[in-house]
């Protein structure tokens, strides 16, 4: 396990950018998966700046989104698919037949589509590198506490630590979605590479938590101990209850 602590949002931002950059470049067909959140946002801002700087290609950029909330429109404005569209595939060269979000404003199928969300991970080579924010409640994509966690990419219903989180971005609590469908941890442990982020005091606990040595299901991040291969970016306050 690669730790890095930073001094704030900003150097987590740009640790992570380069990272993101240095697996495109060495890996020109490189398959990303990415998540949304007020967490990486910094970390695409900087991604478009390289492209735009043309330090960076995405033309032959594979992505994968963790999560979408079911019953929002892609064109919703708290949807994933506009954050990514807002964040970062407006801005940069990638090819939107490379992009793949789980759920397109439909609801029928839901367990085919989930299943063909994994499949396509397997038929693009798999993630190369995962990019992960984590929820205050340990949460990994929408992964919540549970006694059991499914391995695969799935339905779920959000915990209630989610929903209130998560509403800060929305008019009101009763507007959050109660449903979504996420990538599973076996599907997030089987990348290549998982890049971790945390910003702020109220990650402490979560960070604490996850990287405490124990393994729990009612922490899913905890989980990415056992991942051979991950480096987490986390500045002072987030880091300051390990
Ligand atoms: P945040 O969400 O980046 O908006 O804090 C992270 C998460 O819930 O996984």
């Amino acid at each position: 396990m690669d730790l890095k602590v930073v001094e704030h949002y900003d150097e987590m931002s740009e640790v992570a950018a380069n990272l993101v950059a240095g697996t495109i470049k060495d890996k020109k067909d490189a398959v990303l998966g990415l998540a949304t959140g007020s967490t990486p946002e910094g970390m695409y801002a900087r991604m478009v700046e390289m492209y735009r700087r043309k330090l960076i290609d995405f033309s032959t950029v594979t992505t994968f989104n963790l999560d979408e909330y079911i019953g929002l429109e892609p064109d919703h404005p708290q949807s994933y698919h506009y954050y990514m569209n807002r964040n970062l595939f407006d801005h940069v060269n990638i090819d939107p037949e490379n992009i793949s979000i789980p759920y397109s404003g439909s609801d029928k199928g839901l367990e085919e589509t989930c299943r063909k969300f994994d499949e396509r991970i397997e038929q693009a080579g798999g993630i190369d590198l995962q990019v992960l924010g984590i929820g205050v409640n340990g949460h990994i994509g929408f992964n919540e506490p549970a006694r059991h966690l499914k391995a695969g990419t799935h339905l779920v219903e959000l915990a209630e630590e989610t929903i209130e989180a998560n509403s800060r971005f929305f008019q009101s609590k009763d507007e959050v979605p109660r449903k979504a469908i996420t990538m599973g941890m076996g599907s997030i442990m089987k990348a290549g590479k998982v890049l971790l982020m945390a910003s702020g005091i109220n990650k402490a606990e979560a960070v604490r938590d996850s990287l405490s040595g124990l393994v729990s299901t009612k922490t899913p991040a905890s989980l990415l101990q056992l991942h051979r291969d991950i480096v987490i970016v986390i500045d002072r306050e987030a880091a300051s209850l390990l």
